[in-house]
């Protein structure tokens, strides 16, 4: 077994970013622990908690920190405190900031709903099997990063945001996503607006004519209304989806939707240096401070990035083992509780995991 050592910076954020990136970084350690590996931790303000720190959302340190690190963990940012803020100074335009900085132009957010949830989807049983959508989001272009402007108008203002694609920031991600497709069934979904917008003409232009290098991976198009139907109509029909950034934003809270809970969907943010991992979910306000936020999103974060990162599949398997048996055990945060099952805090939840952790080390080495 190789042992390895690494760095990995926390930026814990607003609202329940604190108490979910904690519980992660307990099941980190305990990993580390019993895999005999060095995982250093240091925590940077980010977010709203950057601009109370610093004065903004993305300090000079906190970066610095991220680029020098082996992998990041981040809970979210956001919330009432810094809503009035203009774009570009608020939490989550540092979280924009950060993914440029770093070129993070892959956004892998897998949808699985898990056998071990059972009917927790609101999807009747017989669509919610077999779903296991990987979706590859494009993270570094779109409307998010055109400019943004607010002028004068005879009827008030007029507010104008830019959406931008070239041929070589769709040719990056769609490398990525057929990659993905090859290794998994072979099939690859493009979605676009290509029947309005001259960025999605570009994006079809170009993912169909990579089609041609690529003659293992079957490549569709649909159109973004369409895909939100199908996503809830016929979710087993995806594998991967490849996606713009605003339209996998949106997409990819409607896929956390089909798995029972936002609170549950993990991802990873590439590029070519370090990668980010996080749940897909924001500050949830209202749940912060109350100890009752999933934390399974960010344990699942942290889990992709043993994975994704650090080529630790094992451990990942035993993190992810773990909180399956958790569920089928019918431990749950009040997100996915359901009618006989027994509901705990964030913070039990963790302590529960730990316990199950540990208790398929114990088996594991009365067999071996
Ligand atoms: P949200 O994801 O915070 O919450 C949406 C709904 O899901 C709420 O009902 C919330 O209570 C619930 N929820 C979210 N995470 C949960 C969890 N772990 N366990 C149980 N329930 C959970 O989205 P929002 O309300 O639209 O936004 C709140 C703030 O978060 C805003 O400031 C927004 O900009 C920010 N945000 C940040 C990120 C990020 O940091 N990556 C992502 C999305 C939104
Ligand atoms: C996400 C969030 C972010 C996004 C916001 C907070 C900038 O919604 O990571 O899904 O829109 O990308
Ligand atoms: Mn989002």
């Amino acid at each position: 077994m190789t042992i390895q050592n690494k760095k990995i910076v926390l930026l814990p954020g607003d609202g329940i970013g604190p108490e979910i990136v904690r519980v992660a970084v307990r099941v980190l350690k305990d990993c580390a622990a019993q895999f005999g590996h060095q995982f250093e931790f240091a925590e940077f303000p980010f977010g709203g908690s950057g601009i109370d720190a610093a004065g903004e959302p993305l300090p000079g340190e906190t970066l610095a920190a991220c680029r020098a690190a082996d992998a990041i963990l981040l809970g979210a940012v956001g919330g009432p405190n810094w809503d009035a803020q203009p774009i570009g100074k608020r939490p989550e335009s540092g979280l924009l900031a950060l993914r440029k900085a770093l070129d993070l132009y892959i956004n892998l957010r897998p949808i699985d709903l898990r056998a071990s949830l059972g009917s927790l989807s609101p999807l009747r049983a017989e669509r919610a099997t077999n779903v296991h959508i990987d979706f590859v989001r494009e993270l570094a272009g779109d409307i998010y990063f055109g400019a943004h402007r607010v002028e004068a108008d005879p009827s008030g203002e007029r507010a104008t945001d830019e959406a931008v694609y070239t041929t070589a920031e769709v040719e990056r991600i769609s490398k990525y996503a057929f990659a993905r497709a090859k290794a998994r069934t072979g099939r690859l979904t493009s979605i676009d607006k290509a029947n309005v917008l001259s960025t999605s003409q570009l994006w079809r232009r170009t993912v169909t004519r990579m089609s041609a290098d690529h003659p293992g991976v079957k490549l569709d198009h649909m159109y973004v209304d369409n895909a939100a139907m199908q996503l809830v109509l016929a979710p087993a029909q995806f594998d991967v989806i490849l996606t713009s950034n605003m339209f996998g934003d949106i997409l990819s809270d409607l896929g956390a939707a089909l798995a029972g809970s936002i609170g549950l969907i993990p991802s990873m943010s590439a590029g070519l240096g370090p990668s980010l991992y996080e749940p897909i979910h924001g500050s949830a306000p209202t749940l912060a401070g109350k100890d009752v936020a999933n934390p399974a999103g960010t344990i699942l974060s942290a889990s992709m990035m043993l994975r994704e990162s650090f080529g630790l599949t094992r451990e990942a398997q035993w993190i992810e083992s773990a909180v399956d048996r958790l569920f089928l055990k019918g431990i749950r945060t009040p997100d996915i509780a359901e009618p006989g099952t027994t509901k705990v805090g964030c913070n039990e939840f963790g302590e529960k995991l730990l316990a199950e952790m540990a208790a398929s080390e114990q088996r594991q080495s009365t067999v071996s």
